[in-house]
């Protein structure tokens, strides 16, 4: 039987039964949300426009991804290479960030929604690493979605740092590191997003991708949403995951 997405399995069927949720749907999804300074540099406007744009796009698709039923929506906000950029464009991320807490963490509440976050809060100014610290307490109960907001993240550093702590314990094997990574805690990766047509990882989750689908799309990161979540859960479930079986 072909899948279905989670929006159609919730439509009535012609026989009037309404149908499960499709059962194969992914449970996590992770997003390198890139392309906002070419969205911007196509309209002849600054980069930071593109990057208020790519915050509405995330609003868009925590809430997409709230409805359609999704455990875990993992977001690359800020990358561990990202400091190279121009000062003005860090602050402006920065800024960004900030103000994203502030306006948005009641709708995360309100709904349900557990914030986490990944990545080195060492690099981090105090007022951003107490901010965000207030917002994992108030969020740090909820049972809905969980959005993991990626920040000073690399993999190489997540592995690094996993590697530490699993040989300051004991024994160094697949299983020992994965439980000491940022990522511990949630269900396994099922499918890497990402926008802006480039089709590397850029040091994202790359222990975690082993055996995740990916989804390279053209779409540049201001312009998703819903339809492009739902057309990326439909195309999940055509996939054939065999883990190196048969
Ligand atoms: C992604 O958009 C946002 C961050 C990396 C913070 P970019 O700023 O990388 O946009 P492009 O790749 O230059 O278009
Ligand atoms: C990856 O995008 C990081 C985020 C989306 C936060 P980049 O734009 O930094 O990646 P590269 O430099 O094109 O590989
Ligand atoms: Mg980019």
């Amino acid at each position: 039987m072909p899948a279905t997405t989670a929006d159609t399995a919730s439509q009535p069927a012609p026989d009037g039964v309404r149908h499960q949720p499709a059962t194969n749907g992914p449970r996590h999804i992770a997003i390198i949300m890139d392309g906002n300074g070419r969205w911007a540099k196509r309209r002849h406007l600054p980069r930071v426009i593109g990057h208020q744009r790519g915050v509405e796009a995330v609003r868009r698709t925590v809430r997409a991804a709230a409805e359609m039923g999704l455990a875990v929506l993992t977001l690359y906000a800020f990358s561990t290479e990202n400091w190279r950029r121009p000062e003005d464009e860090v602050s402006a991320l920065m800024g960004l960030l900030k103000r994203f807490i502030l306006a948005d963490l009641d709708e995360f509440a309100e709904n349900n929604i557990r914030l986490k976050i990944i990545g080195d809060m060492a690099g981090f100014s105090p007022e951003i690493v107490a901010m965000l610290g207030n917002a994992l307490a108030r969020t740090a109960a909820n049972t809905g979605l969980t959005v993991v907001v990626a920040l000073n993240y690399g993999s190489q550093d997540e592995i690094a740092r996993a590697a530490r702590a699993a040989a300051a314990k004991g024994a160094i094997t697949p299983e020992t590191i994965s439980a000491e990574l940022d990522t511990a805690d949630l269900p396994p990766l099922d499918l890497m997003i990402r926008t802006s047509g480039e089709v590397r990882l850029s040091n994202f989750l790359m222990w975690q991708a082993a055996y995740a689908e990916m989804l390279f799309l053209d779409v540049l990161w201001p312009d998703f949403g819903r339809d492009q979540l739902e057309a990326a859960f439909a195309e999940f479930a055509r996939r054939d995951r065999r883990y190196g079986g048969r």
